[in-house]
């Protein structure tokens, strides 16, 4: 979603926030923007589409005090006047989430004879900010009052006109700061990643902080809502060895994390036998109830966990979107817990579900990726999943290592060390998980027959019902075709109707339920629908049934064959891509982290 780069200090900031803004364009925008302070003027340009539309129009610019921005689109059209900055001759202002009641605030400013040029409800912060400053001559103040005017969740970074100072602050939006050792240097940003490089300092800052960057201190200060100095940040070191990630020869980020997942689940057990052999906080005995909540491909994750859960722990499992959750007053009580599934850590969703399972007394667990993320910081217990860095918008890595995270929670649940419990199966999973990277030309000849066709069903039972799921996601994501995830055994309760010769099924099929997922399977054929069956190598007859047929070996496996399977969904997704000629790292709509509702 959007992105945010401020800087100050003594060297041109414009590349820097240039190059920050580049590093934050996985995660989705629309339009690019920066300001900059010249003489004794702030300057704003900004452009509609890529971010080197913008940077053609500002790449000969110099200037020691910037905030950029890269948007994508809440309230308000994608255009060159609703894209930040949004700034008047006394402020530019950065904003990444929603003010939720800005219809409100807009309305009543209105009414006092403000004026507005913008459709979005970031402008109503900086009409605001401007008439509280007028009348309290004093830009922290004024700050702050705004900040406590408006409400939802979002971060700001504001540049003045008058002062060589930047000021960020944010409620349940992601914002870091950044600090070089001699201090000349000085940043602000929505992600650590736009920082690698530029500093040695990382600060998180807690809820409601402001980040005063001061040039002529050298340093940033914090302050509470009051305006009183603040100890509530985290500061990190650690990020300073971090790489800015490259495609390493593959075509896109998503097939290079694609082909990363043999060494990602070749190194999980080592991590875990090291740093996690049990739980600290969350004992099984005080657990009634496991609400596992997430969205998109991390909701797919939790389905994935849902069956050995109740089986092994014998406790029972909701698993549920966590758009859903939020608003449907769930009868909780704290002998609950809730465990969420989030790669970004950021999802705005599912923090605001974290915050409602706190407030109600809940165990509180995390499977996550991004270590200094808002989640990682709301839980008792998180479980990191090591994935690395992930680019592509379309989740590849972070699922498989999601559900492998997850089943080493059900272990450490049961007292059990995971790295000696999965530590043959993972083998297992990473020798068949690179034969099929190995050999992608049946895939790549597959997609390349069937991507014109007008839809696609995948199904699949039980424990690949979620695979069909994520399968699906996984196409329309990026192809931008029609592709929806069915329970085999539910086709005839409806989608049954949309089978025809233009329809493709792409059926998942495991040795288990064997035999009623055929029955699925022919009810299709006599249909006359096209089939793509993905199956046991070992088969009677699933050549005959299948129009293409992927075989695979499900020998040794006990519970990894989905994350197996969904392998070739991968890949299956990714080269009927390549076939249709999407923007497969940055699919059109689509934001990496969505830290808005
Ligand atoms: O960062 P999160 O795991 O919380 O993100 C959740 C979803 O937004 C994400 O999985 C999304 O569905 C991906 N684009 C799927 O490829």
């Amino acid at each position: 979603m959007c992105g945010i780069v401020g800087y100050i200090g003594n060297e041109n900031g414009v590349s820097k926030v240039l190059e920050g803004l580049s590093r934050l364009e996985y995660r989705g925008y629309d339009s690019a923007g920066i300001s900059y302070k010249e003489n004794s003027d702030l300057k704003v340009v900004k452009k509609e589409g890529k971010l080197t539309n913008l940077e053609s129009l500002v790449s000969e610019i110099k200037a020691n005090a910037v905030v950029g921005h890269t948007r994508w689109a809440t309230h308000g059209e994608v255009n060159d006047i609703n894209a930040h900055p949004h700034g008047n001759d006394l402020f530019s202002v950065v904003h990444n989430g929603i003010i939720e009641n800005a219809f409100e605030l807009k309305k009543e400013l209105k009414e006092q004879g403000e004026v507005f040029h913008s459709q979005t409800d970031s402008e109503v912060f900086l009409v605001l900010l401007t008439k509280n400053f007028k009348a309290e001559k004093n830009i922290k103040s004024a700050v702050l009052k705004t900040f406590s005017q408006v409400t939802g969740n979002s971060s700001f970074v504001i540049l003045p006109r008058d002062e060589d100072n930047i000021y960020a602050i944010k409620r349940s939006a992601p914002l870091v700061c950044g600090k070089n050792d001699s201090g000349d240097q000085l940043f602000a940003s929505s992600d650590p990643y736009a920082l690698i490089g530029f500093v040695e300092n990382i600060f998180f800052p807690g809820e409601e902080i402001l980040c005063f960057l001061s040039k002529e201190n050298k340093r940033v200060e914090f302050f509470d809502i009051e305006g009183n100095p603040s100890e509530n940040y985290q500061s990190d070191k650690s990020r300073k060895d971090l790489k800015v990630e490259t495609k390493e020869g593959f075509d896109h980020f998503m097939l290079k994390e694609i082909y990363e997942q043999p060494k990602l689940i070749n190194n999980i057990a080592k991590i875990y036998e090291t740093e996690y052999q049990e739980l600290k906080n969350i004992k099984l005995e005080d657990i009634e109830t496991i609400n596992i909540i997430g969205c998109g491909t991390a909701w797919h994750a939790g389905l994935c966990m849902r069956n050995m859960f109740e089986t092994e722990l014998k406790k029972k499992v909701n698993v549920e979107l966590a758009s859903e959750f939020r608003y449907r007053k769930p009868y909780l009580t704290n002998k609950d817990m809730g465990l969420f599934i989030s790669q970004s850590g950021e999802t705005a969703d599912t923090i605001a579900c974290t915050e409602l399972c706190k407030e109600l007394g809940l165990k509180l667990g995390s499977i996550l990726n991004v270590k200094d993320s808002t989640l990682n910081r709301l839980c008792d217990e998180n479980m990191m999943i090591h994935a690395g860095q992930e680019i592509g918008v379309a989740s590849t890595k972070a699922f498989t290592m999601q559900v492998i995270v997850g089943h080493f929670l059900m272990r450490l649940f049961q007292g059990k060390n995971p790295a000696k419990e999965f530590e043959k199966e993972l083998e297992v999973l990473k020798n068949r998980v690179q034969g099929i990277l190995d050999a992608p030309e049946l895939i790549k000849k597959i997609a390349n027959s069937i991507h014109s066709y007008k839809g696609f069903i995948f199904t699949g039972r039980n424990k690949y019902f979620p695979i069909a799921l994520e399968g699906a996601l996984k196409l329309k994501e990026i192809a931008y075709v029609h592709a929806e995830g069915y329970a085999a055994g539910e086709l005839k309760h409806g989608p049954i109707a949309l089978i025809d010769e233009e329809m493709v099924s792409i059926c998942l099929v495991g040795p288990e339920l064997y035999e009623k997922t055929l029955s699925n399977i022919e009810e299709i054929k006599a249909r006359k629908g096209k089939i793509l069956i993905v199956g046991p190598e070992e088969h009677d007859n699933l050549e005959e049934l299948a129009d293409w047929f992927i075989p695979l070996n499900f020998e040794g496996f006990e519970y990894f064959s989905p994350i197996y399977v969904n392998v070739v969904m991968q890949l299956l997704s990714y080269y009927i891509a390549r076939e249709k000629g999407t923007d497969i790292d940055k699919p059109r709509n689509l934001a990496k982290s969505v830290t808005v509702e």
